[in-house]
């Protein structure tokens, strides 16, 4: 992980949703759940998860029911102390903890049959995220999949920090100003080569695809319930009908 977010999750005790209610973090992990069954994937009794930046836990313990074991990997120990304590209060006995970097934590693990990870894309630069895909490949079954989750998306984002896309529209006298204004702020940071934003990096679904197929990988997209600038990635290997159809095309 850059140090820039490794300082920033070192002392964090949890993910910074928008919303921390245990009904809330419920649904948000239903949600996810939902996308790995539409995939095709089947949770059940036998199967493996790997929750990558699973943080202080909040989704993970909903996880659990539906998968016989899961490795939950994170790189902040304040995170991972929480996320034990959280453990402890759910009586998980199906989670284990591993402290790893999204980038090199397949030594940890023997094998996986579903690997999401939520909100982690944003701290990983597109090349790091082709690196966290490789890693993923060395444990996922060849039928496994891979859920890569809330992606954000740079056309809508910046709508939504201009206040477009919330519930109550910005008069447009107040929306002219404030376009500008992101415009200015954009330029200066690229300017001052800082982060992109406080959120960290977003990445257009063209740039996932690449890499994706690039490692013939299939990539489907799908909006998110409860983010309005947000997207998740939906990933399995190619098949070799998939191969052939995919080299075909490109010739
Ligand atoms: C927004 S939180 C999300 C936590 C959890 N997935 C959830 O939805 O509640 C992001 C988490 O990713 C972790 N993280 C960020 N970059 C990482 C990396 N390169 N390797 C492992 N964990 C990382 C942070 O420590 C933090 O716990």
């Amino acid at each position: 992980m850059s140090s820039h977010w490794s300082r920033y999750w070192e002392g964090k005790t949890h993910g910074e949703h928008r919303y921390r209610t245990e009904d809330w973090l419920e649904k948000y992990a239903r949600e996810q759940l939902f996308h790995i069954t539409s995939y095709g994937a089947k949770p059940c009794e036998q199967s493996i998860l790997v929750d990558i930046g699973c943080g202080a836990a909040e989704l993970t313990v909903y996880y659990e029911p539906f998968f016989a074991k899961i490795y939950a990997v994170d790189s902040s120990s304040s995170m991972l102390e929480t996320a034990q304590r959280r453990l402890d209060k759910f009586a998980s006995k199906k989670i284990q903890l591993v402290q790893s970097d999204a980038l090199y934590f397949a030594e940890k693990i023997d094998i996986a049959d579903v690997i999401i990870s939520n909100e982690l894309a944003q701290y990983l630069t597109k090349e790091q995220i082709s690196k966290h895909l490789n890693e993923c490949l060395k444990v996922l079954n060849p039928k496994g999949i891979i859920i890569v989750s809330l992606i954000i998306d740079p056309d809508k984002y910046w709508l939504w920090q201009i206040g477009y896309l919330r519930e109550s529209r910005i008069p447009l006298l107040k929306f002219i100003p404030m376009l500008l204004l992101n415009q200015v702020r954009k330029v200066y940071k690229r300017i001052m080569q800082q982060i992109p934003s406080d959120m960290g990096y977003s990445h257009r679904k063209e740039a996932i695809k690449e890499i994706c197929t690039s490692k013939n990988l299939d990539v489907e997209f799908v909006n998110t319930l409860y983010s309005e600038y947000r997207y998740t990635a939906l990933i399995r290997r190619m098949t070799n009908h998939r191969k052939k159809q995919h080299l075909a095309r490109s010739r």
